[in-house]
């Protein structure tokens, strides 16, 4: 949830309430985009407008009748699905919003704050419409205070972060669902009359079954360059609802917010409560633009250090998995130098003594080195790190406890399990309650302890292995139903007291894959791990989904021994995000071993493009036996193009691929890259071709050959 700036605080309280003011015109707006509020004849605040800026100055006279109320709330007349619901003190459920002020802030060029304050004319409650527009990545983010000065405490039942209109003749929504080593399956739905939620009740590991993401088409399907849509996105790393309601007119409304199930809050006066924010774009060119809008927000604003580079590493997980010593560690360090790569990540298993971690059964919760494995301890291993000039980083699970550690053993009151009923463990582990300060403390501790001893350690993936069940906060006593809202920002509490001591420490969000990726998390995280399913067929779709939302330096995807494919194949496929490698070294034979480091030295040279460059999307693996993408930078002047054939019929054609995003008057030098050693290029002599050409003819660069791909450079001459 947000934090609101004093001098914000100091306007409203010292704002006139305007009585009976209308014709009140409030636009939120981007370079591209305007959503348009409008203060209605009887004082209460209307979606007047949403969809491409209005290129010349609208009068006040313009939408006449709006009918969207922007905050909708219950209790009086309202028959659809309310923003905002709650009972008073003296049980009145009912809650009427009017219209007081706004204010509009500028505190850099490109970003434009809006407050628009709200209050009850009989009550003292008061909810504030928050939006904040960045002009350039054309992308809003908006979020509401609500508060009040009642006797007693309110008890809030819904509390939306956003209500937004569309009035079209059809509705598509795209969604993404899976599971573990399943993330981010696309489908793609007419919304009929009616309701449709998406939605989390998974506490923690929040986003397993559900990514808090969607595409909302108007009228017909939109494609990667045609179409109307907003794509939106919630930053909450718990429960999250988005509801889509089509009603008698066929108008819709989408409420996103925190999941108001078993979530009623109790509201103490003079106490704000702020939602999390909802980040969305409007785009009238497809998915693509939309897209990229929200790649720039993301590199811009969203995540941490996004404009910072990104480590590749060595990780040991698919190695070792549990079983190491300092010895094994030793020469896989050895071998992230042979790799020229720039870290090396130690995954789970190096703690706990009593109970120690030698496999997912025990010992999560103690956060010391076991002896037995690294009798030299951590610090030996940062040291020898540093001896071979490469980073060291570590894997943490500090949310969670096993029955067997001495951490459930002290403090059984800081595990989330009911009095009166058995345990219920999913990966043999229990969440511990981040609602208690305590927690909190002991949370940070893990991390803070680990930094402070050994200064050295350069990375954290921090890691979140189950989801909430028979759930019960000692903590909390009477007020369990604010467990679900308390942990999630109990949890922020403890990032963000991590990012002020340590502020540029990278760090990767996991969550058993990607149980964990939204835009609030990654306000303090520089990437995430998108998926145990490290299988490269698997991983193209897994990563396609992502990429609508995420740009590609978040996206960890490491080269593993999962699939059967060629060396060559896994590590293109990895190449076209955040890379790293998760595989035995030391069983490569030469060629292999010089692939990679090649590999390695063209990404590191590419890296930049295909972090921060421009995506295009060319062919979707969802629409044909192949996936085609390529990142351009922002001066056009360099690109690189990952083709990938995922299988191929008897008989079947592949087209030209035509290139995007390139400027038509440049020549380019296309070159293919990553290839293996003694196999023929696909372009074995030098190509040069003008960006018209390439846009318009296009590239025959797709091979028959199921499971091959190619990745192309291309440069400016
Ligand atoms: C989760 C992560 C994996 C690995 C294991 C370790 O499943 O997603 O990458 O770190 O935990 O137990």
């Amino acid at each position: 949830m947000k934090k609101i700036s004093t001098s914000v605080v100091l306007f409203f309280a010292i704002a006139l309430i305007v009585k009976g003011q209308t014709d009140i015109l409030i636009p939120v707006s981007t370079q591209n985009t305007d959503l348009i509020f409008k203060v209605g004849t009887d004082n209460r605040l209307y979606q007047a407008y949403i969809g491409p800026k209005l290129t010349r100055a609208i009068d006040n006279k313009a939408f006449q009748r709006p009918v969207h109320l922007a905050y909708v709330t219950s209790g009086t007349d309202n028959l659809f699905e309310p923003a905002i619901r709650i009972t008073h003190s003296d049980g009145n459920p009912s809650l009427e919003l009017h219209y007081v002020s706004h204010l509009t802030e500028k505190p850099e060029e490109n970003v434009t704050i809006t407050h628009i304050r709200l209050k009850d004319p009989l009550y003292p409650v008061e909810v504030i419409l928050h939006f904040k527009a960045f002009a350039r990545e054309d992308v809003l983010e908006q979020w509401v205070e609500i508060t009040h000065q009642e006797k007693k405490p309110v008890t809030l039942y819904n509390y939306a972060t956003s209500m937004l209109y569309f009035d079209a003749g059809k509705y598509w929504l795209t969604q993404f669902h899976g599971d573990w080593a399943e993330e981010m399956k696309m489908q793609e739905n007419e919304l009929t009359s009616g309701i449709k939620i998406i939605d989390s009740k998974l506490g923690a590991r929040a986003h397993m079954y559900q990514t808090p993401v969607f595409f909302l088409s108007l009228n017909d399907k939109s494609n990667e360059n045609t179409g109307e849509l907003i794509a939106g996105t919630l930053g909450w790393s718990g429960n999250f609802q988005f509801l889509f309601e089509v009603d008698e007119k066929n108008a819709l409304r989408i409420r996103s917010g925190i999941n108001p199930f078993a979530s009623e809050y109790s509201l103490q006066p003079g106490q704000p409560f702020i939602t999390p924010s909802f980040v969305f774009t409007y785009s009238a060119q497809g998915k693509g633009l939309a897209s990229r809008n929200l790649h720039r927000w993301a590199i811009n604003y969203g995540i941490m250090d996004g404009g910072e580079p990104r480590l590749t590493l060595l990780n040991n997980w698919e190695t070792t998995f549990f079983n190491f010593n300092e010895e094994k560690l030793t020469a896989l360090l050895d071998d992230t130098k042979k790799m020229g790569l720039d870290m090396f990540l130690l995954d789970d298993g190096w703690f706990a003594n009593k109970y120690p971690r030698k496999n997912d059964m025990v010992g999560l919760g103690d956060w010391q080195e076991n002896k037995a494995k690294l009798p030299n301890g951590i610090g030996y291993l940062v040291k020898e790190a540093e001896d071979r000039s490469v980073k060291f980083g570590i894997w943490i699970e500090p949310e969670m406890v096993n029955p067997k550690s001495e951490l459930y053993e002290t403090h059984p009151d800081w595990i989330l399990k009911l009095p009166n009923r058995p345990e219920h463990y999913y990966r043999n582990q229990l969440v511990l309650d981040l609602a208690n300060p305590q927690v909190q403390d002991f949370v940070f501790n893990v991390a803070d302890g680990l930094l402070t001893k050994y200064p050295g350690i350069a990375f954290f993936k921090w890691d979140c292995n189950r989801m909430m069940t028979n759930t019960y906060s000692v903590y909390l006593k009477d007020k369990q139903s604010h467990l679900y809202i308390d942990y999630v920002n109990g949890l922020y509490k403890v990032f963000a007291r991590l990012r002020q001591k340590y502020p540029h420490l990278p760090m990767m969000l996991c969550s058993g894959g990607g149980g964990r990726v939204d835009y609030g998390a990654m306000r303090y995280f520089t990437e995430f791990w998108a998926s145990d399913n490290t299988d490269p067929l698997e991983r193209i779709y897994i990563q396609w989904g992502y990429s609508y939302f995420f740009p590609a330096l978040a996206v960890c995807n490491h080269v593993t021994s999962w699939g059967k494919q060629s060396l060559k194949f896994r590590t293109d496929v990895a190449m076209m995000g955040k890379m790293g490698f998760d595989i035995p070294v030391n069983e490569f034979n030469e060629k292999e071993l010089a692939f990679c480091q090649v590999a390695v030295k063209n990404y590191k040279r590419l890296s930049e493009v295909i972090w921060r460059g421009e995506l295009y999307r060319l062919i979707s693996p969802y629409e044909e036996n192949r996936a085609v993408l390529m990142y351009v930078d922002n001066t056009c002047d360099k690109a690189v193009l990952f083709s990938y054939t995922l299988n191929s019929r008897y008989g079947e054609t592949f087209n030209n691929v035509r290139l995007k995003g390139l400027d038509p008057a440049k020549t380019y030098a296309v070159n293919e890259i990553n290839i293996f050693p003694g196999i023929r290029s696909i372009f074995p002599t030098k190509n040069v071709y003008s960006g018209d050409y390439l846009m318009k003819v296009g590239l025959n660069l797709t091979s028959f050959q199921p499971l091959t791909s190619s990745v192309i450079e291309i440069t400016a001459e």
